[in-house]
């Protein structure tokens, strides 16, 4: 007779394999000039479902000659679409906006069983994709050169120009939301685009390109899925490709810069993040709260910007501290496509893993885990990648799990009384991504937004993405911004014409 926790996680995975049956993409190989091919080598990879532990998809794992033929198509396709007019391709972007919203409860569906993220929030990034495609087809209209004052004698204009082909690598923690945020700026200035996603999580990208295959003209978006070194690093490597847009770890970003420094390439990188989350005496306390819990345990603590370190002031320490970790207990842990699981699945066993052993080796340095540290004792759970929501105290500034990115639901909190010296604490890390400032005091949040190293600060909030708001990082988080007016710069070059009157 089944036990009832394999009653449990049987019927959690018999209605995933029931969803998947209506989200899952008709096509699930590579995309390539408008059509859909086998890798040349005819290799394949399983994509899993991290909340069941079951194979959702074996799709193409692209390799150096595959992404040879996209960069060739997209190169093809670079002459037409680049003629187009701004308003032209202004249309073009506010139809595969449409595109999404349309199917907005699908997309979001299937990112839930590609990632294991919890359904609302998966919503969340559907919306916000096709808000980026809006926000970036209306801002092209826009876009101009300039007219240089002269002595007289000659008439200086710049022209904004496209690159040619963007080769775009993204990771698996948004899978839909970060091909938006690559797709967008890029095609809205004129590129065409060879992209690669996550292995983790290709399923979405697939179906964006059959959702908008009848959009654009054949070769202007490929797709070609398969791992890192396989089909990412050649992308980076290909003499063709004109401008790389990466988001992912910093060692790969590194990587992704090193290579394009052979074929002098421009980078946008995205990469990771440890961000400092700092509150004041005079903080609303259930405003800090549940900023603070926004900032770590939303997407699973799957997110560049999460706030992982908090600096909380020591008069209200212990108040503050136990309203924390009696919300991380309240969270739902749960099968992500109910609407009122807050706390989904981790992406993979191997990021569960990761996360564990960061805990583990805080639990071994004599660090206090104040609450979860562990995997949920959840029947229905069992078969999946889950991690409970952990707040850690007592840990050193320098121990690993403070200064590396977990990438999990993973908190630690210090206290500070000297403001000086908290400051230089929270900027003591390689990273400087994002950060969080709790105050009543608008002078004080100036005063600390100024001090903080990181390309984002939020005050009495967190994780909050308006159109249009610059995102990117300070120190090794990265290089360029995304999501702003000036993200389309990064995807044009400037000519200058010089012309004798
Ligand atoms: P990763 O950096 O290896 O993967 C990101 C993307 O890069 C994926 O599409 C992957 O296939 C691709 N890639 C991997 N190796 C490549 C190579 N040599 N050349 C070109 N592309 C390559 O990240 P991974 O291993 O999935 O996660 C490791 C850690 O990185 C996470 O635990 C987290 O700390 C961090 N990370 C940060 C992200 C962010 O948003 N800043 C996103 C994902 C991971
Ligand atoms: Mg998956």
């Amino acid at each position: 007779m089944a036990s009832d926790s394999e009653t449990a996680a049987t019927s959690v995975a018999q209605r995933h394999r029931e969803t998947a049956a209506s989200v899952l993409p008709d096509h699930q190989q590579l995309y390539i000039d408008g059509a859909w091919h086998d890798s040349n080598s005819g290799a394949t990879f399983e994509t899993a479902n991290p909340t069941t532990g079951e194979t959702l998809a074996t799709i193409p794992a692209g390799g150096a000659d595959d992404v040879d033929d996209a960069v060739r198509a997209a190169s093809r396709a670079f002459e037409s679409w680049r003629a187009e007019s701004p308003a032209s391709r202004q249309r073009t972007l506010e139809t595969i906006a449409d595109r999404i919203q349309n199917d907005l409860d699908r997309f979001a569906r299937l990112d839930v069983l590609d990632n294991g993220k919890p359904l609302t929030e998966a919503r969340g990034d559907a919306y916000l994709a096709a808000e980026h495609f809006r926000y970036f087809a209306g801002l092209i209209r826009g876009h101009e050169g300039e007219r240089v004052p002269t002595d007289g004698s000659r008439r200086v204009e710049t022209l904004k120009e496209p690159y040619g082909v963007v080769g775009a690598i993204i990771p698996w923690n948004f899978p839909l939301l970060m091909a938006a945020w690559k797709l967008a700026p890029a095609l809205a200035a004129g590129n065409t685009v060879v992209l690669k996603p996550a292995e983790q999580t290709p399923l979405s990208a697939l179906l964006l390109m059959e959702t908008i295959d009848d959009v654009l003209d054949n070769g202007v978006v490929n797709l070609v899925t398969g791992f890192g070194p396989d089909a990412g690093e050649p992308l980076t490597k290909h003499p063709d490709v004109a401008k790389l847009a990466f988001t992912g770890s910093t060692a790969i970003g590194k990587q992704v810069m090193k290579n394009a420094a052979d074929t002098v390439t421009d980078v946008t990188l995205e990469l990771g993040g440890k961000n400092p989350i700092i509150v004041h005496p005079d903080a609303d306390l259930e405003t800090a709260v549940r900023s603070t819990t926004i900032a770590i345990f939303y997407n699973t603590g799957e997110c560049c910007s999460a706030g992982s370190r908090l600096f909380v002031h020591e008069s209200i320490e212990e108040q503050f501290i136990d309203q924390l970790t009696a919300a991380a207990e309240s969270l739902t842990i749960g099968d992500p496509l109910d609407d009122d699981t807050q706390l989904g699945a981790k992406v993979s066993d191997e990021q569960r893993e990761r996360t564990l052993s960061y805990v583990d080796a805080a639990r071994n340095s004599g660090a206090t885990i104040l609450t979860g540290g562990g995997v949920p004792d959840k029947p229905a759970l069992s078969n999946g990648c889950f991690v409970e929501p952990t707040v850690i105290s007592d840990i050193d500034h320098d121990h690993e799990a403070v200064q590396e990115e977990i990438f999990g639901p993973v908190l630690e909190v210090f206290s500070w009384s000297e403001y000086d010296e908290m400051i230089e604490l929270a900027n003591d890390v390689d990273y400087g991504l994002a950060s969080g400032i709790m105050t009543s005091d608008i002078d004080r949040a100036y005063e600390t937004a100024h001090d903080l190293e990181a390309g984002t600060v939020w005050v009495n909030q967190y994780n909050d993405f308006p159109a249009g708001m610059p995102f990117g990082g300070y120190k090794q988080s990265g290089i360029g911004r995304e999501r702003g007016k000036e993200t389309l710069d990064a995807y044009t070059q400037t000519k200058s014409i010089d012309i004798s009157l």
